[in-house]
């Protein structure tokens, strides 16, 4: 194996080598989790000569978010910001991945909640004396 071949994934999508940007949190998006100027700066400057950028985790729902200024991907008013993150990392052919999660039950000390979701049932178990926490998939 050499690390500067050609590689394609198990999808069918075919990465110019194997050399992948590990996920950077850079923390410089705005309140709304959309990417700032530097942000782009940051993710062009890298990308190029490898097969593919890891983006920083995004949360992908607000109950979810478990930091502030972090990269958004929880509704359609984020696809303009990403949509020209992918760009700005696909012009030169190298891919662009996303790396998404959801905080679960440690979102709690974010301001202005009012109910919160855990990912499994048995996180949800531990909050028992807190009724308003609920797991995910019945959330
Ligand atoms: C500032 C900073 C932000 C990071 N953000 C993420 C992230 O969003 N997602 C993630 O899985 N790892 C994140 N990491 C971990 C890196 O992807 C990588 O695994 C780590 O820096 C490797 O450290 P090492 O080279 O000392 O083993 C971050 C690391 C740093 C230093």
């Amino acid at each position: 194996m050499n690390v500067k071949n050609a590689f394609t994934l198990p999808s069918g999508v075919r990465l110019k080598n194997r050399l992948i940007c590990a996920p950077i949190s850079t923390l410089d998006s705005s309140e709304s989790g959309n990417l700032s100027d530097l942000e782009y700066q940051f993710y062009a400057q890298r990308t190029g000569d490898l097969g593919a950028i890891m983006i920083a985790s995004s949360y992908v729902s607000y109950e979810g978010k478990a930091y502030e200024y972090g990269v958004g991907v929880s509704h359609d008013g984020h696809i303009k910001s990403l949509d020209k993150l992918a760009k700005t990392i696909q012009q030169q052919g190298t891919k662009a991945f996303l790396q998404i999660y959801h905080g679960g039950a440690m979102t709690q000390y974010l301001e202005g909640k009012t109910h919160h979701v855990c990912v499994s049932e048995s996180s949800a178990n531990l909050f028992e004396e807190n009724n308003h926490f609920k797991e995910l998939t019945k959330a």
